[in-house]
């Protein structure tokens, strides 16, 4: 199965959930300021956050690029605060449906660290489910 991981992160955490995710689906996880999907694709991880209410312009500026019939399907992730969840996944989900790009029901958000908030996340925990997550979305 082609698998891609890109992700958008300003401080690293979901960096890490990305390199992660990436360990366990046995690729690489590529920032989104460089990367472009431009082979088939079956399953694309995407990861995002809230930065200022919103998602990242590159990651609107991604979707938008991307090619329906190319990606066949997308799995969202993220890190963040709680109350941010619905937000990150939401609207990344949200996004990536409204180019007709199906969206799997199952996505991996876990803890982001923000100032003194939420440290030492994500921890060793956070990206062994971030792992066993994938394994549970590739194997159906
Ligand atoms: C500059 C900046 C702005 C942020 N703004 C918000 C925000 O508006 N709402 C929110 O819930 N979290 C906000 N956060 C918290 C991030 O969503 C959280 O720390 C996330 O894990 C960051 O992921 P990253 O390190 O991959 O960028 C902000 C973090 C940063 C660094």
């Amino acid at each position: 199965m082609n698998v891609r991981v890109v992700y958008q992160s300003a401080t690293g955490n979901t960096k890490k959930v990305a390199q992660a995710i990436a360990r366990a689906a046995g690729c690489e996880a590529e920032p989104v300021s460089t990367a472009t999907v431009s082979e088939p694709v079956e399953m694309l991880f995407l990861g995002a956050s809230i930065h200022a209410g919103d998602v990242d312009p590159s990651v609107k500026k991604f979707i938008e690029g991307l090619d329906p019939i190319l990606v066949k399907h997308v799995t969202v992730f993220g890190t963040g605060f709680e109350g941010s969840k619905d937000k990150a996944i939401g609207i990344t989900k949200d996004l990536l449906a409204r180019r007709g790009i199906a969206v799997n029901g199952k996505y991996y958000f876990c803890l982001g660290r923000f100032v003194l908030f939420n440290r030492h996340h994500p921890d060793f925990q956070d990206l062994a489910g971030a792992e066993e997550f994938v394994r549970s979305v590739l194997t159906g």
